[in-house]
């Protein structure tokens, strides 16, 4: 892919640059450029370019506006102690776009120009990739925001003929306000998130605006995140609004839920196999609510801890629901030693023995 480059010229200032990434949050500040590349039928995609980020002019009838064809992915950029900028596993990203794609009726962006867009990017931005190296500083990275979304102009309901791929970045912290600590969790009875045969599985904007008001009630009843259960028989864990799940036993052995509805994690097959190396063996499969309440109170789920690009790996504490709770399980050894493993690999302080990592600069 061709992509031509126009330079901002109101880029921020280096002082405000150091000021932001000090204390950078999730989602707030946006980098000096952004990537966009557009898609017709006849044309294919083309006019690919890293321009001056900035607003986007719509007309009113863009069909995404109105019938939520739009599809996006997560991943970061890390800086390692030598300077250098990696991400992790962005061919898996891509590889997700796609099925999204697919499921969206959008149409698809190759794998080498998924990874060349958001490459590109990065290195137009490398200043905003923040060094994690000084002691305090945390972990710090570049979020990484590829989207794309039906562009066209018509109200008509039909997949767009005009579709527009774009990369936004943005410097993240920690995603949860307090660092890591355990979440509580809020478990839903009245809103279901994805159903057979719909989009649980596609990284798409409508799987996150229904679950807001799920979220809503969730922290109304004072809890950080909402657990969403299967819609069928409203029995069995499916995820977290963005996060995937894992409950870990007395006898050394995770329990995850298994793929259908859920979205596929790229942290959540990574840590199967993480997992593994460090001698404990991950199933995959149905996980019902009633086997929580009962595992923590008897002591045989040790640990349960939840997973995502934007919040790394997270120990999850209480589960709340309507008229009742089940406490924080009694540890999070394992959860932390996990997390350690994995920022380890994606900070480049421990070999990367599975080949994860994506070198950018
Ligand atoms: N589940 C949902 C609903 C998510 O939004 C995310 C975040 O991207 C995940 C799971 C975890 O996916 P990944 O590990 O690829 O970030
Ligand atoms: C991510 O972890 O990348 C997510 O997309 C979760 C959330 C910020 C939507």
């Amino acid at each position: 892919m061709e992509i031509s480059t126009t330079a901002s010229t109101a880029a921020v200032s280096d002082d405000r640059l150091a000021e932001i990434l000090a204390n950078p949050g999730f989602g707030l500040h946006f980098t000096d450029h952004m990537f966009t590349v557009e898609w017709t039928p006849d044309a294919g995609w083309h006019g690919a370019r890293i321009e001056p980020y900035g607003p986007l002019t719509l007309d009113p009838a863009t069909a995404v506006l109105h019938y939520a064809q739009e599809i996006f992915e997560g991943m970061k950029a890390y800086r390692h102690e030598d300077g250098s900028i990696w991400s992790f596993r962005p061919e898996e990203n891509a590889a997700r776009m796609m099925r999204s794609s697919h499921r969206l009726a959008l149409p698809v962006l190759e794998v080498d120009d998924f990874v060349q867009a958001v490459d590109a990017l990065v290195v137009a931005d490398q200043r905003w990739v923040p060094d994690s190296t000084e002691p305090g500083a945390g972990e710090k990275s570049l979020y990484l925001r590829p989207f794309m979304f039906a562009s066209e102009a018509f109200l008509g309901v039909r997949p767009a003929q005009h579709v527009t791929f774009m990369v936004i970045a943005s410097p993240a912290g920690a995603y949860f306000k307090g660092g890591i600590k355990p979440v509580t969790l809020w478990l839903t009875e009245e809103y279901t998130r994805a159903g057979r045969g719909g989009m649980g599985a596609a990284k798409t904007g409508g799987n996150y605006a229904s679950s807001l008001v799920a979220q809503q009630e969730a922290t109304a009843n004072g809890c950080d995140q909402v657990v969403f259960l299967d819609a069928q028989e409203g029995r069995y864990v499916e995820e977290l609004g963005g996060m995937n799940m894992y409950f870990v036993h007395d006898d050394g052995t995770i329990v995850t839920p298994e793929i259908g509805t859920i979205l596929e994690g790229i942290t959540r097959s990574s840590i199967i196999e993480l997992a593994g190396k460090l001698g404990h063996q991950v199933v995959e499969r149905k996980f019902s609510i009633d086997e929580w309440r009962e595992g923590v109170t008897s002591g045989r789920i040790t640990e349960v801890f939840a997973c995502g690009t934007a919040a790394v790996v997270t120990p999850v504490g209480a589960l709340k629901w309507d008229g009742g709770e089940v406490p924080a399980p009694a540890s999070t050894d394992l959860t932390m030693r996990i997390r350690q493993a994995l920022v380890d690999i994606q900070y480049g302080r421990a070999e990367d023995t599975f080949g994860w990592m994506h070198r950018i600069i």
